[in-house]
């Protein structure tokens, strides 16, 4: 046992576990550790490796506006550029009550939504956490878990006199993976993301399968529209923020949707729709560089996890900015220097050389450490990994994780960048709802996505202005759902009265 302590205490994350913590005093102890002279030496390397330069900002940004423009003008793109069917911007005044089932990367939500009319809105929800196994295991078999999961919330909301028996509710699916659609209520699954694997999935109707669970489980649901999340979004920030052009997600996955003229989609120009109408397009930009690997700064890193992945060569974008990975990136670091010899000698890393076993919000307590001890970060690496740290070693990590955040905000600011300049909204100036824990939760990431696009557009960048956005899977679902109800069914007449 080290024989310099000085206190212990434990703080609980937010995730709800406990983090256990001690403090040494000096960074000398009876444990050989990492010079301060060859720690700096590689943070130096690293601050290479991971900084992003306003020039080349620009040059990331160009490539993308051109596969954005690439993916309108073909089908089967990397950028695949989803027409959504989702036509024109919400009125505000949409109301009535809505299923909605969001199946995210990490959990599945149902909801109950009231929309009231004038931007207003009530939602009721359930949450579950999905598990690894579950996301590899018959796809048919996680649309039963879903299905079984709204009929428990349905059921209890039966029970609890808030929805009347023996009505069919319309419900809008939120299924956050890239899928061809040709209408509203229908949706092929490209591939799956995020680590996601279930079989039997990819090039089915995902709207058939969990038509098909609904009607197995007796849910009375119909589902009236597919989204995704980032469309979702979309709708539902504008919905209470006009000047919303633009959505983004930072969470387990990275993605954006805005609002695009049908007649600069060229692809969709044989369905005769006016030219003038609007449809959101669901960008799938996490797919941007893929394959060729031709635009962005990967790192040797980036490579094993891409290497390693369900899905190599896939998600190239997203696998460099969103949370699922983040974690892993600054672990493969680490891992390095344990090769090395740099760091934790004579200590057992054994918990450390486990895949994906340092989770993103690690690198975000990291950063928000607010003590000088950088006590937060004791706590990671003794609780979760049964090592000891010094202080410059602590300082060391966090500068590391301050690097891997940075750049995936910076890069982020590319995508809204290509975005806006696509679609000249530079001058005028917009809105960006932004929504998941990378955005939410990771410190200074709005201000970092902020700093990049002044970086790429100078003053003017100010302009462009990412928010918290509204609901999307939950809210936006629902609104989605009620502007596509006249086409499949009656709504407000098969529902209760509001909640
Ligand atoms: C992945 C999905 C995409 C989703 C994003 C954020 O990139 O492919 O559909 O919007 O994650 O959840």
């Amino acid at each position: 046992m080290p024989a310099s302590r000085r206190g212990s205490g434990s703080v609980t994350l937010p995730t709800g576990q406990t983090l256990a913590f001690h403090t040494r005093s000096s960074d000398a102890d009876d444990l050989p550790h990492a010079t301060k002279k060859r720690m700096a030496d590689h943070l130096r390397k690293y601050e290479s490796l991971f900084t992003l330069t306003p020039q080349r900002m620009r040059m990331i940004v160009e490539a993308f506006k051109d596969s954005l423009e690439t993916g309108l003008a073909k089908a089967g793109q990397v950028v695949p550029m989803i027409p959504t069917y989702v036509f024109g911007w919400p009125s505000g005044e949409e109301t009535g009550n809505f299923l909605a089932v969001d199946l995210g990367g990490t959990n599945l939500r149902v909801c109950l939504v009231t929309l009231e009319g004038e931007g207003k809105f009530e939602i009721t929800q359930s949450k579950y956490r999905l598990t690894e196994e579950q996301k590899q295991e018959e796809g048919q078999v996680l649309f039963d878990f879903c299905a079984e999961c709204l009929k428990t919330f349905v059921d209890s909301q039966i029970e609890s006199g808030v929805i009347r028996k023996d009505c069919l509710l319309p419900l809008g699916f939120t299924f956050s993976y890239p899928c061809l659609q040709d209408r509203i209520d229908h949706g092929e699954l490209i591939r799956w993301t995020k680590g996601f694997g279930a079989s039997n999935t990819e090039g089915h109707d995902v709207v058939a399968m969990f038509r098909k669970s609904l009607e197995k489980n007796k849910v009375p649901a119909e589902i009236v529209a597919l989204t995704c999340d980032t469309t979702g979004t979309l709708i539902a920030s504008h919905y209470v923020n006009p000047r919303t052009r633009i959505a983004c997600i930072f969470g387990t996955g990275c993605n954006a949707a805005y609002m695009e003229r049908a007649g600069d989609i060229p692809k969709i120009s044989h369905l005769g729709i006016d030219g003038n109408a609007e449809m959101a397009i669901n960008c799938e930009w996490g797919a941007f560089d893929s394959f060729e690997h031709e635009n962005l700064p990967r790192t040797k890193y980036d490579q094993i996890i891409d290497e390693t992945s369900n899905k190599p060569g896939e998600q190239a974008f997203e696998k460099l900015i969103s949370g699922r990975y983040l974690g892993e990136i600054l672990r493969l670091i680490i891992c390095e220097l344990i090769d090395e010899g740099v760091l934790f000698l004579g200590q057992n890393t054994y918990k450390l050389e486990i895949p994906y076993s340092f989770d993103t919000a690690f690198l975000s307590l990291m950063e928000s450490d607010p003590t000088d001890e950088l006590l937060m970060i004791i706590g990671i690496f003794t609780h979760f990994f049964a090592v000891e740290t010094t202080l410059a070693e602590r300082q060391f990590f966090r500068a590391l994780a301050k690097l891997v955040g940075k750049r995936a905000a910076r890069l982020s600011a590319c995508g809204i960048a290509a975005i806006v300049s696509k679609m000249g909204y530079l001058d005028e100036g917009c809105a960006v709802g932004a929504d998941g824990s990378l955005y939410n939760k990771y410190p200074g990431f709005a201000e970092r996505i902020h700093e990049g696009l002044q970086d790429i557009f100078g003053e003017k960048g100010k302009n462009i202005v990412t928010y918290h956005a509204e609901d999307g899977s939950g809210i936006g679902a629902a609104i989605i759902a009620g502007s596509s109800q006249s086409t499949h069914l009656s709504c407000r007449e098969v529902l209760s009265s509001p909640l």
